[in-house]
């Protein structure tokens, strides 16, 4: 197939960029059913898109990406539809992982491993491992995952580790999480026209940008995300506290 010749985007235009992007990969399903295909075609297209979103990460200089692959919710999606995911990221990491380390991604894992294929959960760790010097691109990858249950998850080690209440304060709270050590979101994309959080980041991203847009995944290209960031950039962001113009 003919590539596309890639349109030039003013980066500079980008005055504000957030280090760290999260995205809800949402609507490869919708976009299979309007082509006539099965649902998995769809996440196949999602998981072509996502290559093209790592890339265009990497070329505008986005720190952090992370992005919502599988939530502990989706387990209870037909057998065929979990098995299609399964094997649809086992490829991706056996394909992809030589040219992402060669681009410079760290790869790391937010979620609970060992509920999947224990081969699966092998080429995970490989690829962490062989990944955790690279410094161009963080990609977490929520897997497995669901933000109670990462929240439960701190709770339960905090318990475990004696730390007094009066100890516990939102830094040390967040060390628990599975982002330990990585700042929180920026700015957070939701694709399909979706207005929900849908249990993703639900503690790291409480002052993140939202961005939602009716593109389902698989379309959601280069240039929608150069949108997105560049309507990042012209947020007012608070934090809580009043415009500096007040
Ligand atoms: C939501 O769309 C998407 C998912 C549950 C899976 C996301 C997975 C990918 C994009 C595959 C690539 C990932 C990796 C890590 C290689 P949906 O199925 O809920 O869509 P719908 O709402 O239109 O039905």
């Amino acid at each position: 197939m003919a590539r596309r010749k890639k349109k030039a985007l003013d980066l500079a235009a980008i005055e504000v960029l957030p280090r760290h992007v999260a995205i809800i990969m949402d609507g490869n399903g919708r976009w299979a059913r309007q082509r006539g295909l099965p649902r998995v075609a769809g996440h196949r297209a999602g998981a072509e898109n996502l290559r093209r979103i790592i890339n265009a990460c990497v070329e505008f200089g986005v720190q952090i990406l992370t992005i919502y692959a599988f939530s502990t919710e989706n387990w209870d999606r037909p057998e065929s539809e979990i098995s299609g995911l399964m094997k649809i990221f086992t490829r991706a990491l056996d394909q992809e992982l030589d040219e992402l380390h060669d681009q410079g991604v760290c790869l790391h894992h937010l979620g609970d491993l060992n509920g999947i294929d224990p081969t699966l959960q092998d080429k995970v760790r490989r690829g962490i491992e062989k990944t955790k010097d690279n410094n161009r691109l963080i990609l977490n990858v929520a897997f497995n995952y669901g933000g109670r249950a990462e929240i439960l998850h701190a709770v339960q080690q905090i318990l475990a580790d004696g730390i007094a209440p009066e100890m516990l304060t939102e830094e040390l709270f967040s060390s628990y999480l599975f982002t330990c050590g990585l700042p929180d979101p920026d700015l957070v994309i939701r694709t399909s026209g979706e207005l929900r959080i849908s249990n993703f980041l639900i503690w790291q991203a409480a002052y993140a940008e939202l961005f939602a847009t009716p593109t389902y995944w698989p379309d959601f290209g280069r240039e929608e995300l150069y949108d997105a960031l560049l309507e990042y950039s012209h947020r007012e962001r608070r934090f809580g506290a009043l415009p500096e113009s007040t």
